[in-house]
């Protein structure tokens, strides 16, 4: 069965969904793009998107489901460096849970991140019970007091241990957590570009967020007893995980890094 169908009175037969296709599944046939095989398309929906007269729909990408781009007002280069130079971890959150609807948002976007070969493949854990995040704390200073790593937070371990600081997750109302199948080859990488869009989207929600590495790395020890904690499925990994909330402070200058460093050829 045919991958895709065109409206040959709308074909201009410009080519361009045969060009854009990332896996070359599309020909040109006599009246208009056919597919080779069905079963290499990723469902990527460029086929769909760059059809300049929609005249091409992808049973796999349907053009139902793809929304306009005509009146998007694109960020001017200042605009853009600013949105980006703006995001900052926040590591201080005021005492005032997220709505469910406002985190189902968050992770809406996050969704919409690229990903290799289109796999997307990750799901979401989102915690709302904080006395859950709570336990999560006790549980990864736990697990850092016994590791060989221990040295490394050193610090964030005695703060816990001495003055009851939460250096894990750092007193948020929620966190959030990726998880993907254990076979997923992708899984880290798929979840560290969805939770870079989740990061850049949360300040267009008055909401700040903070990678939970300690978290991370206690999770993705085998049989650790964080996937009990959050019943997470036998067949699923932890791949990554933030914490959100809203900022107790705003931050007044932006992103600075290490000179770049580069080579052009
Ligand atoms: C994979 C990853 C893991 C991180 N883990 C932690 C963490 O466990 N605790 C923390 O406070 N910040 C963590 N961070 C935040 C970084 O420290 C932070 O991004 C960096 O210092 C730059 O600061 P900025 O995000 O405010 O620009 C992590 C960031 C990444 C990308």
């Amino acid at each position: 069965m045919s991958l895709i169908t065109v409206d040959e009175s709308k074909c201009i037969k410009c080519e361009l969904c045969i060009k854009e296709c990332p896996v070359a599944v599309l020909k040109m046939g006599k009246i208009g793009p056919e597919d080779r095989e069905t079963t290499t398309c990723i469902a990527c929906g460029h086929c769909v998107a760059i059809c300049p007269n929609a005249a091409i729909d992808n049973k796999k990408a349907p053009l139902v489901q793809q929304v306009d781009l005509k009146d998007f007002p694109k960020l001017n280069a200042q605009q853009a460096e600013h949105f980006l130079r703006s995001r900052r971890s926040i590591r201080n959150y005021k005492d005032e849970s997220v709505s469910r609807e406002k985190l189902a948002k968050l992770i809406d976007i996050a969704r919409l991140a690229p990903t290799a070969e289109n796999s997307q493949g990750i799901s979401f854990v989102v915690v709302e019970n904080k006395q859950l995040i709570e336990e999560a704390t006790e549980i990864t200073i736990q697990m850092i007091e016994n590791s060989p790593l221990r040295h490394l937070v050193e610090a964030a371990v005695r703060s816990y241990r001495e003055d009851g600081v939460d250096s894990i997750f750092r007193g948020a109302p929620n966190l959030i957590i990726t998880i993907a199948d254990k076979n997923l080859r992708s899984a880290r990488d798929n979840s560290v570009s969805f939770l870079t869009y989740l990061e850049l989207y949360a300040p267009s929600l008055g909401l700040g967020s903070c990678w939970a590495g300690i978290f991370e790395y206690c999770a993705s020890i085998e049989h650790s007893p964080l996937l009990k904690l959050f019943n997470i499925p036998e067949e699923k990994k932890i791949t990554a995980a933030v914490m959100v909330g809203y900022p107790k402070y705003s931050y007044k200058r932006l992103v600075d890094r290490n000179p770049l460093e580069v080579v052009f050829l």
